[in-house]
């Protein structure tokens, strides 16, 4: 797919990878690009700053609500008439469950946000896709999609249900011209990692020694739009390790499964995670 001239929505692009998606998309040329977040002022502000660039569209929204999804599609359709590509990117890294005791509500809300709105975005927006023959799903997904290990226990979980789902569409929809790429970075450089959310402070990575490799989310949306206008594969790997590894665990998943054990009880031998 060429970039130039597509309609683009991406959730959670007020801040980091959503955000870097946005400006990636503008600038190669789309001709709208909807910027739609839950914290609708700096939703506004990255809305106004694409602006000179690209007609672009700010619409404050919860993924995690159905209504609110359909809604985004909605308004999208109207203001542009037709979506190319839309990227699920919103989601959040829970701090809480490390080990089970958290209460079950905590996994119904990050399921809500990182699972369950790439079905809300799906039901909304591949209609008028299949209508059309053409169509473009991003899912920002996470390294923690094909390996888990050292992410939380609700993230893993919504993360590897994100990844089933975008494959039943990819093989599903295939024949409608619908295409899926699935974006599974390790760590990158967004508020999830500290970084300032505002768009003038200027950027220092950090040095991350058990994580190893912290990318810039510039990086990786140039990457992705990469991928899309070229060979449009799966998945989208930033991190060469992440492919390594999910090959390893592919060869002898038994294995994967002592060797990492091993490593995490190393890396973090007092987490409560572990008992
Ligand atoms: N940063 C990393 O290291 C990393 C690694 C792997 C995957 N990811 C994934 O990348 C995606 C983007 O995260 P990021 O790192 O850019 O973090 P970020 O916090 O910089 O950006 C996330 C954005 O999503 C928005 N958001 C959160 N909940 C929302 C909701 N319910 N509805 C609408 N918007 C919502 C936030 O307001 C924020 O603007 C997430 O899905 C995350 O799981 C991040």
């Amino acid at each position: 797919m060429q970039l130039e001239g597509t309609i683009c929505v991406v959730t959670g692009s007020a801040s980091g990878i959503g955000r870097a998606l946005a400006f990636e998309f503008s600038r190669r040329g789309a001709a709208g690009v909807v910027i739609a977040d839950i914290d609708g002022e700096l939703c506004a502000k990255v809305a106004e700053r694409i602006e000179p660039v690209v007609p672009t569209l700010a619409v404050t929204c919860d993924v995690g609500d159905p209504l609110a999804v359909q809604d985004l599609v909605d308004r999208s359709m109207k203001h542009f008439g037709r979506i190319d590509i839309f990227c699920s990117n919103a989601g959040y890294s829970d701090p809480v469950t490390w080990d089970l005791s958290s209460p079950i509500e905590v996994f119904e809300n990050v399921t809500r946000v990182n699972l369950m709105a790439h079905v809300s975005a799906a039901k909304a927006v591949l209609p008028s896709m299949v209508e059309r023959g053409s169509g473009y799903l991003l899912q920002t997904l996470s390294s923690a999609a094909l390996i888990s290990g050292p992410a939380a226990a609700g993230y893993t979980l919504t993360k590897f249900g994100a990844l089933g789902f975008a494959e039943w569409i990819a093989i599903n929809y295939r024949q409608h011209g619908v295409r899926v790429s699935c974006i599974c970075p390790n760590a990158v450089y967004t508020a999830m990692f500290g970084r300032s959310k505002d768009l003038d402070t200027p950027v220092v990575l950090p040095v991350l020694d058990e994580i190893g490799e912290m990318l810039l989310p510039e990086d990786v949306a140039a990457m992705a739009a990469d991928v899309m206008e070229g060979e449009e594969t799966f998945l989208i790997l930033p991190h060469d390790r992440v492919g390594k590894s999910f090959q390893r665990k592919a060869n002898n998943y038994d294995q994967w499964i002592e060797r990492t054990a091993s490593r995490i009880t190393s890396l973090r031998p007092n987490d409560p995670g572990l008992r």
